[in-house]
Parts: C-alpha cells; sequence; structure tokens
C-alpha cells in the first residue's frame, strides 16, 4: 500500500492523474484546497459575492456546499422540489436535514406551486422529461438568486459530467456547445454569474469526501435518469482513464485552454426579456411561461 506524501502513514487513496497518495485527513484537506485553488484559478468568486449553491440532495452538491462554507464564503442554498414522487420527497429531507446541520439558510422552490409536479408538465410536452426538468431548474436558479440578492450561483457539477458531456457534444461536432460551456459564466444578458468549482474533480473524489464528511446524500438516481448516453460516455472515459491517467482532466483543460476561446459566442447579448416574467429568453414569452399557458390557458 501507498504511503501519504504528506505525513507517510499509510494512504486510503491513490489519484494516478496527479501521482499522489494521501491518509484521510490529508485527502480531506488537499480536497477543500484544490477547490479553493479552483475558484480562484477561474476568478469564480471572493468573499464579498453572495453565492447561492443549487443543492439537489445528492453527493456533489452538498459536497460544494459544505466546502464553500468551511473555506469562509457566504453560501446559502437553493432546492428544486420537482415532485418527482418519493424521490423528490427523500431528497428534500435530506437537503434540509443538511442545511439546518450547517446552520445555513436554505430556499426551497415548490414546483408544483409555480406550476406543476414535473410528471404532470412532461405529460404536456413531447419533450423528455430530463430537458423540461433542466429548463425549469436553470429558470429557478437565475430567478431566484436575482430576487433573493445573491450574484453568483454554483453547481456541483464534476469532472465526470463536464467532460462527459464534452466528449457527446465534440462526437456530434455540436460547435454551439463548444462556445457555451465554461466553469465560469460572468452575468451578462439577465443571467447572474454561474460557476462549478467542482468541475476539476472526478466523481470518485467528491464521492470519497461526501463519505470522508459524513454527508448523508441521497444515492439513488432519479427515476428518469433512465437516459443512458451520459453514463455510458462517463464509463468510455474511466476506461480511456484507466489505460492512461490524465486523459479526462487534459481533455477537459484543453478544450477550456485551446477549444473554447476559438468557439466562444456572444449570444446572450442578443437575448430579450420574457414579456411575462421578465427572465431571459429568445422569443417574446420565455419556456417556462409557455409551459405555464399551457397548463392554465384562460391565464393570459
Ligand atoms: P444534474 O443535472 O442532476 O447532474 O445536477 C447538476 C447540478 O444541478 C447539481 O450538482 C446541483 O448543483 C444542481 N441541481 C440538480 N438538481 C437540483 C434540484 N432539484 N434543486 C437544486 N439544484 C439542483
Ligand atoms: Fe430532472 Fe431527473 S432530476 S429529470
Ligand atoms: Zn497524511
Ligand atoms: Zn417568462
Amino acid at each position: 500500500m501507498k504511503k501519504c506524501r504528506v505525513c507517510k502513514r499509510r494512504a486510503i487513496v491513490y489519484m494516478p492523474h496527479h501521482r499522489l497518495a494521501l491518509c484521510r485527513e490529508h485527502f480531506t484537506e488537499w480536497f477543500e484546497n484544490y477547490t479553493k485553488k479552483t475558484i480562484k484559478e477561474f476568478r469564480m468568486f471572493t468573499k464579498d459575492d453572495r453565492i447561492l449553491v443549487a443543492v439537489s440532495g445528492g453527493k456533489d452538491s452538498l459536497a460544494l456546499w459544505k466546502v464553500l462554507r468551511k473555506l469562509g464564503y457566504n453560501a446559502d442554498g437553493l432546492y428544486v422540489h420537482l415532485g418527482i414522487g418519493e424521490y423528490s420527497e427523500r431528497s428534500r429531507e435530506k437537503v434540509e436535514k443538511f442545511a439546518e446541520s450547517l446552520d445555513a439558510r436554505l430556499i426551497v422552490v415548490d414546483l408544483k406551486e409555480q406550476l406543476a409536479e414535473l410528471p404532470n408538465i412532461v405529460g404536456l410536452t413531447s419533450r423528455e422529461a430530463c430537458s423540461v426538468c433542466g429548463l425549469v431548474k436553470r429558470y429557478n436558479f437565475n430567478k431566484v438568486a436575482k430576487e433573493e440578492g445573491y450574484n453568483v450561483v454554483a453547481t456541483g457539477h464534476n469532472l465526470d459530467d463536464e467532460a462527459s458531456a464534452l466528449l457527446a457534444n465534440v462526437l456530434n461536432w455540436n460547435e454551439k456547445y463548444l462556445g457555451r460551456k465554461f466553469p465560469v459564466l460572468e452575468e451578462e444578458g439577465g443571467f447572474v454569474r454561474k460557476v462549478k468549482p467542482f468541475c476539476k474533480l472526478t466523481e470518485k473524489e467528491t464521492a470519497l469526501y461526501a463519505l470522508l464528511e459524513g454527508i448523508d446524500f441521497i444515492e439513488e438516481e432519479c427515476p428518469y435518469s433512465e437516459d443512458a448516453t451520459s453514463v455510458f460516455y462517463k464509463e468510455i472515459l474511466n476506461k480511456i482513464e484507466e489505460r492512461s491517467p490524465g486523459t479526462k482532466l487534459r481533455f477537459y483543460l484543453d478544450y477550456l485552454r485551446k477549444v473554447y476561446p476559438k468557439f466562444k459566442t456572444e449570444d446572450k447579448k442578443e437575448l430579450g426579456r420574457c414579456k411575462v416574467c421578465g427572465e431571459p429568453t429568445m422569443g417574446e414569452v420565455c419556456g417556462v411561461c409557455r409551459l405555464k399557458e399551457r397548463l392554465t390557458p384562460s391565464a393570459r
């Protein structure tokens, strides 16, 4: 067994892509410092910013909330209660308990009150559940942040999320994607700043951190996540990573450094405002308000 690079005691983890073995105590310390460095590297935010952490109840977002508070940032939580049966109820419980343990403010948006429960909305459209879900979540992250005076929204996306999405979009040569994804998107065109402080940490690393910190997160997947595509790309990347450690991180970081600047678009500046709710949109009425019209046609 390898020894911890810092204290030479028995290591509990070896990260080949960093050529780094660490014991329990020094892994936690490393993880928090690495997050701090990523925040500084991409100039995500400072201690003067008001950060809203979007928390799903999963390991990544709860770990992120904890790390940000430990590092002394001003970070509160936002949970969007989607109404996906028991799954949402259990996630909500985990998030509420966690907020209590942090003694932090948690904002809960109940989709049922705003529109309807997600399964009922999905029934109205031809779009896939995850796409509707993404739309209502992004809408609420932005809207709630502005209403409640937060200037930054942070999500728990990790390296596996970002690299697998990148791979899928490269395989389709989706140029729009290549110009849009960056771990910090500045405030622009009615959107608050969006950041992903775990973008350089793998899913294994965030899971280990959550476990060591004793975070009680929801392990089950959303019942709609049958879409195996992203899981499939994550598996492929892990196979490549096994053969040549460091590929995943390099693939993502070289994209940020070499590809993103070439494809970067300014299309957000051209966005208008929804005439119903005032949120940014390409058309006259935003996607969420259009859903609302379908649910209550007489409201218009
Ligand atoms: P996902 O798209 O489910 O992989 O989630 C990506 C990130 O979005 C998570 O790390 C959270 O930061 C955020 N998120 C997902 N679901 C919710 C939710 N119901 N409420 C608030 N934030 C969420
Ligand atoms: Fe959004 Fe599953 S959490 S569709
Ligand atoms: Zn050690
Ligand atoms: Zn609207």
